[in-house]
């Protein structure tokens, strides 16, 4: 039986770095998501799980693996682990920051700028053959990015990977809101505001906080109709910070100008009403979706399974363990 349980399919250089390690492992290969408290046999045996966000590990799953000593998140969010329950148990729990950063911050940019320019509905209507020339009043007339204000939810690694291209490449102005300032906030400069400043004065809002207590529907109706730009909100962190029945509303009542989602309150289903919407460009999750930034995660958690199953600590700890079994 083996000792690591790997719940989805993962890179062949990864599993290469455990074979290197001399470490046993089961590896869904079927790569079909799993019931993970129906795993008995591999989590009895499991000294490390190294699963994805997709997988919902909790005090159950913990309590039926006595021998976990490792749960390593291949993501950089970790709200599908119960990371205090972890804590209690002694099972450290590790993520995988950094190396999704800029991936990240470009799909972003990418949806930011796809809503501001009606780029999905151009691309429909031109595949439709409907394009019968120039006009000065076209169909697909769009909004400015150039200039404008972004107000970030979050300025840690991705938000400011953000603030960089707004700054840089679009001339924007920055403004910032988050539970602190942020040491490098001078020195990129974006400016901090508090939350309601914020939703008054940007133009677009992009979020890239946590999900936890504090930000789960931390945008609903109330917030919306705070926005008075009518701005465009974008969303590549977790789904279920807006809530998303009162974001269909904002985006029926034009309470805003629309909004880029890479996330979903209930995924993988998004809110029916959004298919129908022309102001929104929604993707399947894909932040970190390129094939070097996967490889990249997929190593980073093995990395950190070999470390701690080799007696070493965890190189991307999330929680802390006061005696690691
Ligand atoms: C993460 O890592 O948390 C992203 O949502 C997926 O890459």
């Amino acid at each position: 039986m083996s000792s690591i349980f790997i719940t989805r399919k993962i890179f062949d250089e990864a599993i290469a770095l455990l074979d290197g390690a001399g470490l046993d492992y089961w590896h869904n290969a079927a790569d079909t998501p799993l019931d993970l408290p129906k795993m008995g046999a591999q989590l009895a045996e499991a000294e490390a799980i190294i699963c994805l966000l997709t997988d919902k590990v909790d005090a159950q799953v913990m309590d039926a693996a006595p021998n976990l000593k490792i749960i390593a998140n291949t993501a950089v969010g970790y709200d599908n682990i119960d990371v205090a329950a972890a804590a209690e148990r002694g099972i450290i729990v590790t993520n995988t920051p950094g190396v999704l950063t800029e991936c990240t911050a470009d799909l972003t940019f990418a949806l930011l700028l796809a809503a501001a320019r009606r780029i999905v509905e151009a691309d429909a209507y031109m595949r439709a053959g409907k394009f019968e020339g120039w006009e000065l009043f076209q169909p697909h007339l769009g909004v400015d990015v150039y200039g404008k204000t972004l107000g970030i939810v979050g300025m840690g690694r991705i938000g400011t990977a953000v603030a960089r291209r707004a700054l840089h490449g679009f001339n924007m102005k920055v403004l910032y809101n988050g539970p602190r300032k942020a040491p490098q906030a001078k020195s990129l400069g974006v400016e901090y505001v508090s939350f309601l400043e914020l939703l008054f004065e940007s133009d677009f809002i992009s979020i890239h906080a946590p999900l936890n207590r504090a930000t789960r529907h931390m945008f609903t109706l109330h917030e919306f109709k705070m926005m008075k730009r009518k701005p465009i909100l974008i969303n590549t962190a977790r789904g279920p910070i807006i809530k998303e029945d009162d974001l269909v509303q904002a985006l029926q009542q034009g309470l805003i100008g629309g909004a880029g989602l890479d996330v979903f309150e209930e995924e993988p289903i998004a809110h029916p009403s959004l298919a129908g919407l022309p102001n929104v460009v929604m993707v399947p999750h894909i932040g970190s979706a390129t094939t070097a930034t996967r490889r990249r995660m997929a190593m980073m958690a093995v990395e950190n399974v070999v470390s701690v199953l080799g007696g070493r600590r965890p190189l991307n700890p999330v929680n802390r363990v006061l005696s690691q079994k």
